[in-house]
């Protein structure tokens, strides 16, 4: 065990100063603080000395690594006691400093009295600690020997000083603690002194203070592997704590690319501070950091962080919106940071694709803050971290001739002996700084090269020695020469990844043996509290250890991983349930595989839509590989399709929705599923219907799907799903009556879900205004918002555009909408997905566009931004047709007349030929209307084709006539015609349901 003892310097003079009351005041508040820094590290205060604490690591509990602990507890209780002095100082203007002494050995430990710790330990050794005190200087820790002996691996300490001690004849040594050791975070250690790299040293200097001075900046460093990436960011992350900067990082491994958010979190428990904290404390410190932040927000970065207090559930957010907020917060925190910050991204090119995106949302603030952010990857990675905006690359070239042999000479030494061998190695190693230390390792195993690094020397002909031909080699000789315990240490660990426990190496029934692959340089011990933890040293021997095993071997011990892992933290499963089945697939257990990968889907499911994409993708591909004799393999093939063509709207038009729609079906076929594949048609109908140029195969599916819907046993709610996957399809093809039918059997359904009934009330008032009821259809439209209130986010919206869709045609009034579509804008931006988003911006624009004293640059600006987004997500294409109507219009009035004209020729011809020709009419009137304004002899003949053309096209249904109508009035009046002017009117029989909306609503060209 090891004692700590801690006492204020001078407490007399303080007493005298401040008077006693005061003193005990201060006493309790560094008693306090100091107590709590003990326990923090797992020590026990044994008692409480008048003007200091004693405390012991190690008993009653056994603790390891008592000595290490109870060093960072004494560094942690001088921080404290500093903090607290500058209080003092202010306020009483006395000087508070204390003495730490730590003395490690046996001690008797008993029940001796009955104090309030009931616990006291005794010896000689206490009292050796307390000399220690005695001897530190003010603010200082002193060590004894046997503390110093048991902790100098892992911090930094002052040379040894022999001093006389009250009551010891002999002089006794002692050591004062400056630190611990700089903690390895990442692996590649380095005793040699860097070898050229100037330029690059100094780049990265000048990009770091110019970062520190407020114009922070993203730098990648590119290059192959061992070439000296990591080796640079060293530099960078020394010079930057010298800086005084703080430095975050987190790394990216080969066996983890497809495991979602692992790297991110990594990155943002760094960076929150909460690295080695228990959960309630780790959400304490979260909460110290953003103090102002929204509680729902909180939540979602606890769950980010993996902190998340299982007592209280995730807040019902979509996943974008979830992942809006973090955006925003994170990059809130960013800017709100005014310390420096170096943040390090190691070996990119193994990144997850969601960290990689969140990421890059993260990094668009960097250039605002005092803050640099250093990327490193090798040459294939082409992501998107590569392409930031703004970001420095510095690519690492090998090392020059001179370099490498400055390098080699460097590890190999002065001796003469060494030369002709140090000449074969620079010629191999083609200036990668790796692999002349690897093949000195070899070479040095081998004996060739005998002494240590720096001074070797070599008494074997060079003619004779064979050096490795690849870094691959000269790294797979050096573990083939390894014990077979060390062996198959190294093998486990390798399949564990880049770090590893040694918990985790037991969990794979293998008897660690760490020592000789420190010794060897191989691994190092990267962390000793809580639990010791190890990291190769570099990611390349961990790739050649994983390599070199017989697959057999490698899938036992991905399997038995697997279990560990599950069995190690049973809370944590869903979350590790994507590691756990990529190892079981590894392991060729594609049974177990599947399960897991769904269930990591299903937790990622609120997260993440892509990342819950890519699992459904993985657990495919399991079920795929399975034999057909499996039973229920077929059930398995369904289901994640099922899920991935579902959830088809996430992706736009990125995927082949068509061939897996294919595959679903002739699975369903085989197993007599029906209900899957009419869900699945029904998600298809929606996808094509939201498609603008895929209209008429949402129209003959819709049929298909009819069909089969009146054969399938199912449930209201399956049902309702079905025929307003069918309604939808109909009123986009205008097919207004056939609508009408499939939502009467709707409304026929007993114990219908609420959305499905706002939607198909949605639909049936658009229809209606569209056939020409106008009084009718604006009460059901009226009627669906309303009870929007009370519906999703994402559903509020959908339903709010088809109102606003009937704004826009001219045949509803906007000014009813107005308070709706803020609200459902507000709910959709906080709680939403994107595609709510869109639809609740489709409304506020037009909405307010139209609206008696709405704000019409406003909402001009967000249609504007929604055309944008909707070319780029491939989302929502349903409006294309009357975004463009609107935003060429408004171009055209700003003078790009003739720009306007050329993309609302292509908008009609497109929505004419495939679309709905629900909107059609928009592009086509404000392009008749542009024309018309050009006027040349050329556009009145467009105009009049197009006018002419419709006849022959139109579908019959009155109220669609409207533009049409209206475009050939503004012709006649444009030609003087007035005979086919004022003959309009009377044309619009149709509309006579209801009041005559020519005369109700404002044209559009008068926008
Ligand atoms: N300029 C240099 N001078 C001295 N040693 C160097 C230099 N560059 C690299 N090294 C040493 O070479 C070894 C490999 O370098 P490093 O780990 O930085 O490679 P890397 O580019 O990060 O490779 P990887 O892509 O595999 O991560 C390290 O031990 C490092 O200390
Ligand atoms: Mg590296």
């Amino acid at each position: 065990m090891t004692v700590l003892f801690a006492d204020v310097v001078h407490s007399m003079d303080i007493a005298a100063a401040v008077g006693a009351e005061r003193l005990r005041e201060i006493m309790a508040e560094l008693v306090n603080r100091a107590s709590s820094v003990v326990q923090g590290y797992g020590g026990t205060v044994d008692k409480f000395t008048g003007d200091g604490i004693m405390a012991v690591f190690g008993a009653p509990v056994a603790l390891e690594d008592h000595a290490f602990r109870a060093c960072l507890a004494a560094l942690g209780i001088q921080e404290e006691a500093k903090r607290l002095a500058v209080d003092v100082r202010e306020r009483d203007g006395v000087e508070l400093q204390l003495r730490v002494g730590l003395n490690s050995g046996q001690v008797i430990a008993g029940e001796i009295g009955s104090g309030a710790l009931g616990y006291t330990a005794i010896g000689e050794q206490v009292g050796m600690a307390q000399r220690m005190e005695s001897v530190a200087p003010p603010g200082g820790v002193m060590l004894s020997e046997s503390t110093a002996r048991l902790v100098e691996h892992a911090t930094l300490l002052e040379e040894a000083e022999k001093l006389d001690i009250k009551g010891s004849d002999a002089p006794v040594v002692a050591r004062c603690l400056l630190g611990v050791a700089p903690q390895r975070e990442r692996i590649g250690s380095w005793r040699e002194p860097l070898v050229g790299r100037e330029l690059e040293v100094s780049t990265i200097t000048g990009l770091l203070d110019r970062s520190m001075s407020g114009r922070g900046c993203v730098v990648c460093v590119a290059g192959p592997a061992g070439i000296g990436k990591t080796r640079l960011v060293g530099e960078a992350v020394q010079l930057a704590k010298s800086r005084d900067v703080e430095v975050f990082s987190t790394f990216c491994e080969s066996h983890a690319t497809d495991i979602a958010l692992r790297v991110v979190t990594r990155l943002w428990r760094a960076a929150a501070g909460v690295m080695g904290l228990d959960d309630e404390n780790a959400r304490a410190r979260v909460r110290e950091r953003v103090p102002d932040a929204d509680e729902q927000d909180l939540l979602l970065v606890d769950d980010l962080l993996g902190i998340a207090d299982p007592e209280v559930s995730l807040p019902r957010i979509d996943p974008d919106a979830r992942r809006r907020r973090l955006t925003a917060l994170v990059n809130a925190a960013l800017l709100a940071r005014t310390r420096p910050a170096l943040y390090v991204i190691e070996d990119a090119h193994w990144i997850d694709a969601v960290s990689e995106s969140m990421l890059a949302d993260f990094f668009t603030v960097i250039p605002q803050t005092p803050s640099m952010v250093v990327i490193t990857y090798r040459p294939e990675y082409e992501g998107t971290l590569t392409r930031i905006h703004g970001a420095q690359t510095i690519a690492l070239a090998p090392l020059s001739d001179p370099e490498s042999s400055a390098l080699v000479a460097k590890l190999l030494g002065p001796d003469s002996s060494v030369g002709e061998v140090g000449e074969a190695i620079v010629a191999r190693a083609a200036g990668n700084p790796f692999f002349a230390q690897e093949m000195i390792r070899d070479l040095a195993e081998r004996g060739v090269l005998q002494g240590t690094i720096g001074s070797y020397v070599c008494h074997t002909d060079v003619a004779e020695v064979s050096v490795p031909a690849t870094l691959h080699a000269a790294i797979g000789a050096r573990i083939d020469r390894l014990g077979t315990g060390a062996k198959k240490t190294i093998n486990a660990a390798a399949v564990i990844g880049l770090r590893f426990t040694a918990t985790l190496l037991t969990g794979l029934e293998v008897d660690s043996v760490l020592d000789e692959l420190t010794k060897a340089e191989l691994i190092d011990q990267v962390r000793f509290t809580p639990r010791a933890e190890y990291a190769f040293r570099h990611p390349l021997i961990r790739a050649v250890a994983y390599e070199s095993q017989l697959k057999s071997d490698r899938a036992q011990l991905h399997r038995r991983l697997a279990a560990a892992i599950e069995v190690g933290d049973p809370q944590s499963a869903d979350e590790n349930a994507a590691l756990i089945a990529e190892h079981l697939e590894t392991a060729g257990d594609l049974h177990a595989a599947y399960r897991w990968h769904m269930r990591a889907a299903e937790w990622l499911r609120p997260r993440d839509a892509l990342a819950a994409r890519a699992r459904w993708e993985s657990a495919r591909c399991a079920a795929d590989r399975l034999p057909d004799d499996h039973t229920a393999v077929l059930d398995m093939r369904l289901a994640p399709r099922t899920m991935l063509i579902s959830t088809s709207f996430y992706v736009g038009d990125d995927v082949d929705i068509d061939g897996l729609y294919g595959e679903l079906r002739d699975l369903t076929m085989q197993t007599g599923d029906l209900r899957s594949l009419a869900l699945a048609m029904a998600g298809r109908i929606q996808w094509f219907a939201d498609h603008h140029t895929r209209v008429p195969e949402a129209a003959t599916l819709a049929t298909d799907l009819e069909e089969m819907a009146t054969g399938i046993d199912c449930d209201a709610a399956t049902k309702s799903i079905l025929l307003n996957a069918v309604a939808m399809a109909r009123f986009v093809n205008c097919e207004f009556e056939a609508a009408l039918q499939v939502i009467d059997e709707i409304a026929a359904l007993t114990e219908v879900p609420a959305v499905e009934i706002a939607l198909a009330r949605a639909i049936r008032g658009s229809v209606e205004i569209c056939l020409g009821d106008y009084e009718l259809g604006r009460r059901h439209l009226q009627e669906s918002v309303e009870q929007g209130h009370a519906l999703p986010p994402v559903v509020s919206a959908q339903i709010l555009f088809f109102s606003s869709a009937m704004v826009v045609l001219g045949m509803s009034q906007a000014d009813d909408l107005v308070d709706d579509v803020h609200e459902a804008l507000r709910r959709a931006e906080e709680f939403g997905d994107s595609s709510g988003i869109m639809a609740a911006q489709y409304s506020y624009g037009i909405t307010l566009l139209c609206a008696e004293g709405g704000s019409p640059d406003d909402a001009l600006d967000v249609l504007q931004r929604l055309r944008t987004d909707v070319e780029k997500h491939k989302m929502f294409k349903l409006a294309a047709a009357t975004l463009d109507a609107v935003l060429e219009i408004d171009a055209a009035r700003k003078g790009k007349l003739d720009e306007a004209i050329d993309v609302l020729r292509a908008s009609f011809a497109l929505h004419m030929s495939s679309g709905s020709r629900v909107f059609v009419g928009c592009p086509g009137e404000a392009l008749v209307g542009l024309l018309i304004e050009r006027g040349s002899t050329d556009d009145l003949v467009e105009a009049h084709r197009i006018v002419d053309q419709w006849p022959t096209q139109r579908l019959n249904i009155p109220a669609l006539d409207l533009w049409w109508l209206k475009s050939r009035a503004l012709l006649a009046e444009a030609e003087g015609n007035s005979d086919y002017y004022t003959s309009w009117p009377t044309s619009t029989s149709g509309c006579a349901k209801g009041s005559t909306p020519a005369a109700d609503f404002p044209r559009r060209g008068e926008w």
